[in-house]
């Protein structure tokens, strides 16, 4: 029994010298000091000696194991910070790239037509999505309880417990007269900065406005309850529809980086007078007639005409002295038309398979 003890006592000890790994160290430990361990059968056998042998052995034995037990903790203490400074990070390698956002179809639009309108002198405004119905209504010129007012299905919002009506007509022969009270609207078209714009600069004015608009409409692939457009404004002295047409052609050839063909017909609008429509020759099939135009050859593009003068009374500007034209461009129809998507549903519904091809 002693010399068992004697020689797995030296056993352990080489061993120990020798390992050079955590994982053998654990091996190791389980192998000699495990429950069913070398170490630990053999100290089990000495229940079964005599008295005096127990005495004698069992001390051998508590010294052997108290020895070998510091040796293994020694070996586990240099080891394991051997094994965690080899595992060093390289700083040299590339580090995890971080994804980028990017730019909405709709706004990449946008921002080519502000280069093309800043070249041309415009100034580039913001406006109220949520509106008064003054300025989206009746400053152009599209009183209360006229027919003209179906040509737009519009939210009318209402503020909980707040003031929800706006006093915003300065002229008294408007339909509730001055400082009559006006609802919220979500604007419909981008067409009240027409109004704004004028009262805070006067004329001369040049000004693009682009913004998000809204219509209480049932959506399909070509309607949708919000939707961009781009309005414009050029007031002055003679300002009249040959400038009109002279800027939708920069325009247009700005867009579509070629100069494209285009077709005014007259329209109605009645804030413009006369009003105008101007469609382009259809980019996809050159004007031989496909889905995209309705086999008509033509893309509608732009809303447009000379200023009415009820509308400049509105913006106090004098109609006998300026005159101007307003468009009103489809922002989101341009970049359905431009990158070719044929659902227009597709652009606020945040899904970024369709927004990562941008
Ligand atoms: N606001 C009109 C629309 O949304 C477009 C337009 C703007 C027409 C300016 C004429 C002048 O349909």
């Amino acid at each position: 029994m002693k010399e068992k003890l004697e020689q797995l006592k030296n056993e352990i000890k080489e061993a120990l010298e020798n390992v050079k790994s955590s994982e053998v160290l654990k091996e190791m430990e389980i192998k000699y000091f495990g429950r069913k361990g070398k170490l630990t059968t053999l100290l089990k056998g000495i229940a079964s000696l005599n008295a005096e042998q127990k005495k004698e052995i069992g001390q051998l034995a508590n010294e052997a194991k108290g020895e070998l037990m510091a040796k293994l903790n020694e070996s586990k203490a240099v080891i394991s910070p051997e094994e965690k400074s080899k595992a060093y990070t390289d700083v040299t390698l590339p580090g995890q790239a971080i994804e980028q956002g990017h730019q909405h179809p709709v706004t990449l639009i946008e921002n080519e037509l502000e280069d093309i309108f800043t070249s041309l002198g415009f100034m580039i405004l913001d406006g109220p999505e949520l509106e008064s119905e003054y300025f989206n209504f009746e400053a152009l010129n599209i009183p209360r309880h006229h027919p003209a007012r179906d040509m737009q299905d519009t939210f009318y919002v209402e503020e909980p417990g707040g003031e929800r009506r706006r006093k915003e007509a300065k002229d008294p022969s408007t339909s509730l007269g001055a400082g009559g009270e006006y609802d919220l609207v979500m604007r419909t078209h981008t067409s009240p900065m027409q109004v704004r714009a004028m009262l805070k600069y006067g004329a001369p004015l040049r000004c693009v406005v682009p913004g998000r608009v809204f219509r209480n409409e049932a959506t399909d692939a070509v309607h949708d309850t919000t939707f961009n457009q781009l309005e414009g404004l050029m007031i002055g002295e003679g300002i009249s529809v040959v400038n009109l047409i002279a800027v939708m052609k920069e325009m247009l050839k700005g867009i579509f980086k070629k100069p494209v063909e285009i077709r005014v017909r007259p329209g109605y609008f009645p804030f413009t007078e006369p009003s105008l429509e101007v469609d382009v020759r259809c980019t996809q099939c050159d004007g031989s007639g496909c889905p995209a135009c309705k086999q008509s050859g033509w893309l509608e593009m732009v809303g447009s005409g000379q200023v009415h003068p009820n509308v400049l009374r509105a913006g106090q500007i004098d109609p006998d002295k300026n005159s101007g034209f307003a468009f009103g461009l489809g922002t989101t129809r341009l970049a359905m038309m431009k990158y070719g998507i044929s659902d227009i549903r597709l652009f606020n519904s945040g899904d970024l398979r369709f927004l990562e091809q941008f």
